[in-house]
């Protein structure tokens, strides 16, 4: 476990809009940041960042927390994870309390698969620089690639030893759980039958940009057609391979230095590049990049270059694939090789500096290369040109930035030998039905937005009636002075018990003025009053006590600390303007002026609650009453009592109706 002081510190030094700035662009809105949901795919932002509250608050997912709860919902990290991802961006050395075997037991699943996958890397590496096998079979395999053993070491690189059920033996014989053997793919089941799925290849682990094992690739070094020349493990909880780039944990810091992307195929053309120098290199493995690959990538840098080996027919059929790269506004150069020759083996054939001055004479404009291409293909036929102009300009059409399109249509005329004013038509008319397109999917969106909020009010209203139904009574009225005491604790009033409608009377005396927060607390305890909902009467209780130890009010930057995810929520729920806005709409409060309102709005919460309160209490005595056969003389003690309240009650409604 992480200790307390070690928490405290790293919310206390983390910054929010730091760091969901590395995954979300905010732009200053006020005192705060907005930018696109991160949770949503939208068009206008939603997406709040406040750092004076430390909070963010996704209003169109309705996601909102602190800057740990960004990260376990955007990072998928479990709340130890956030925090020490967070203790590695600020420098926090941390601080590790004993665990217990149970809180080992309560590890996710998540973590669990962690755990195995990282024993089988481990285990892995063993095998190939331990074991006989190991060495003469996989470490020589490498050492015959050219790989060094700075390299091996470097990308983790390991053996799986030829035997069906060795390492599946070895991690049940160290207490790993099968259950999560079988999830990660590492071992595989036949009927009853357990066994290894790696046997006998060289192993290289994937990584996740922090450096976890999500899975593995491994190469058979028989070279029989039948075994597949490479087997990946499978998805699973941790492993995604579309959302994966294999590489990146080497090189992301050299992305942002060279502020270059270089994709390759796959696990060998990165180690290869890797240790010719050319660090700057990811692969997306086999598969064309995906949307969330380039997303990857575009936190590091907007500039991509696609090293392709020199098959033409294959760098036709991906050539579509690519515009989504140039949608997503990055800047595609390619690089081809010489025949033959695939990134990797070029690497190895010429020296590190060769290889460098190849890669900046070589790599060229990709929609000038695809003009090119196409140009070649159609020869001087006219209609097979006039095609190849209209592909290329759907890929321009389809780049954000205006100025970059214009230059790539003179850049393409150029080329394709064509008048620019053509080509600018032909651009004008694309756009227009991508607007149209757009335009439509845009006010179906909107709508289904509208739609979605109108759910939502439902829902929450559904859910709140639910609660207070179920456990919570006075919800409403709970919350209202939760909010108060969160927002407005420190504000100032004076609270005369009279009329606080009235001018102040003259007095020789000044009239005291106390905190909001003191005056709600204060007239709780006054009355012993406990609230009914879990989450509302632990911050009620911890901020009575503290309050009683250090005459302070706790701020809600204390709650949002919190690692229970529905304190957190509720509390960030209390202190964003927008749900207090829709409350006050709800209520149908108009605010004149929001001094005035607090002071109102706090004193008419407290007698609220209180006069709900007496009711409670007084509905008690008089159930009481009717079913007991109690003493003449506890009866007339109860009436008294019930009179009281009453009593009490009335006062109250007609300090209310007087507020009012
Ligand atoms: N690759 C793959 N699956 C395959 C073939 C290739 O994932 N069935 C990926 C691997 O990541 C590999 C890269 O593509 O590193 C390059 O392929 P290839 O050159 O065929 O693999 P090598 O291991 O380099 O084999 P060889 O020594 O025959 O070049
Ligand atoms: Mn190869």
């Amino acid at each position: 476990m992480i200790s307390r002081e070690t928490i405290d510190k790293i919310f206390e030094t983390s910054r929010i809009e730091e760091v969901i700035g590395d995954f979300v662009t905010l732009k200053k809105s006020g005192s705060n940041y907005k930018g696109l949901s991160p949770f949503s795919s939208e068009r206008t932002p939603s997406f709040m960042v406040s750092p004076a509250k430390q909070i963010f608050k996704d209003f169109s997912s309705g996601k909102g927390g602190n800057v740990v709860n960004f990260l376990m919902e955007h990072e998928h990290y479990t709340y130890p994870e956030a925090l020490k991802y967070l203790a590695k961006k600020y420098n926090i050395e941390i601080e590790e309390t004993g665990q217990t075997d149970e809180q080992k037991a309560q590890r996710t699943e998540r973590e669990s698969l962690f755990l195995v996958n990282d024993f089988a890397n481990k285990y892995f590496q063993n095998q190939l620089w331990e074991t006989k096998e190991g060495k003469a079979i996989g470490l020589s395999y490498f050492h015959e690639r050219g790989f060094t053993d700075e390299t091996i070491k470097t990308f983790q690189l390991g053996y799986s030893p030829e035997d069906w059920e060795a390492f599946t033996k070895q991690a049940l014989t160290e207490s790993y759980k099968l259950d999560y053997l079988v999830k990660t793919g590492l071992t595989a089941q036949k009927g009853e039958r357990n066994y290894d799925r790696f046997r006998g290849r060289v192993m290289f682990p994937i990584l996740s940009n922090t450096g976890r094992v999500l899975g593995f690739g491994g190469r058979t070094l028989q070279s029989d057609a039948k075994t597949a020349k490479y087997l990946n493990s499978p998805e699973s909880e941790v492993y995604h391979k579309s959302k994966t780039l294999y590489g990146l944990f080497q090189s992301k810091n050299e992305l942002s230095r060279e502020d270059s992307c270089l994709l390759v195929e796959g696990y060998t053309d990165v180690i290869s590049l890797h240790q010719a120098g050319v660090r700057n290199v990811v692969a997306s493995s086999g598969t064309a990049l995906t949307k969330e690959q380039i997303t990857l990538i575009k936190r590091y840098t907007q500039n991509i270059v696609i090293l392709y080996d020199g098959d033409p027919a294959g760098i036709k059929a991906s050539l579509r694939g690519i515009d989504m790269i140039l949608q997503e506004g990055l800047n595609v150069q390619v690089l081809l090789f010489p025949e033959g020759e695939d990134p990797d083996s070029y690497a190895r054939k010429v020296s590190a500096i060769e290889f460098k001055e190849y890669i900046a004479d070589e790599k060229q404009d990709f929609l000038r290369y695809k003009a090119k291409l196409l140009l070649k293909e159609a020869g001087n036929n006219p209609l097979e040109k006039s095609k190849a102009a209209r592909d290329i300009v759907e890929s321009i059409a389809i780049i954000p930035d205006a100025l970059q399109r214009n230059a790539y249509v003179q850049e393409c005329a150029s080329v394709l030998q064509m008048d620019e004013k053509v080509l600018f038509a032909e651009l004008a008319q694309v756009r227009k039905n991508q607007a149209n397109k757009e335009q439509k999917d845009r006010k179906r969106e909107e709508a289904n937005s509208a739609r979605l909020e109108v759910v939502n009010e439902i829902e929450a209203k559904q859910d709140d009636n639910l609660m207070s139904l179920q456990a919570t009574k006075h919800f409403d009225q709970e919350r209202s002075l939760c909010w108060l005491l969160l927002n407005y604790a420190e504000q100032e009033y004076v609270f005369s018990e009279e009329d606080p409608s009235e001018p102040e009377e003259e007095n020789d005396e000044e009239p005291e003025k106390i905190s909001v927060g003191l005056y709600i607390l204060a007239e709780l305890a006054h009355d012993n009053i406990s609230f009914h909902h879990p989450v509302f009467n632990q911050l009620l209780t911890e901020m009575t006590n503290h309050f009683n130890n250090t005459g302070e009010i706790l701020k809600a930057e204390h709650f949002i600390r919190k690692e229970k995810i529905d304190i957190v929520n509720q509390v960030v729920d209390l202190i964003t303007e927008k749900h207090v806005l829709h409350k006050w709409k709800l209520k149908k409060i108009n605010l004149p002026d929001s001094h005035d309102f607090v002071k109102t709005f706090t004193f008419e919460a407290v007698l609220r609650y209180r006069e709900k309160r007496i009711g409670d209490y007084i509905a008690e005595i008089q159930q009481k009453l009717l079913d007991s056969d109690n003493p003449a003389a506890e009866l007339v003690i109860q009436i008294e009592r019930l009179n009281k309240l009453n009593e009490l009650r009335v006062s109250i409604n007609k300090q209310l109706n007087r507020v009012i």
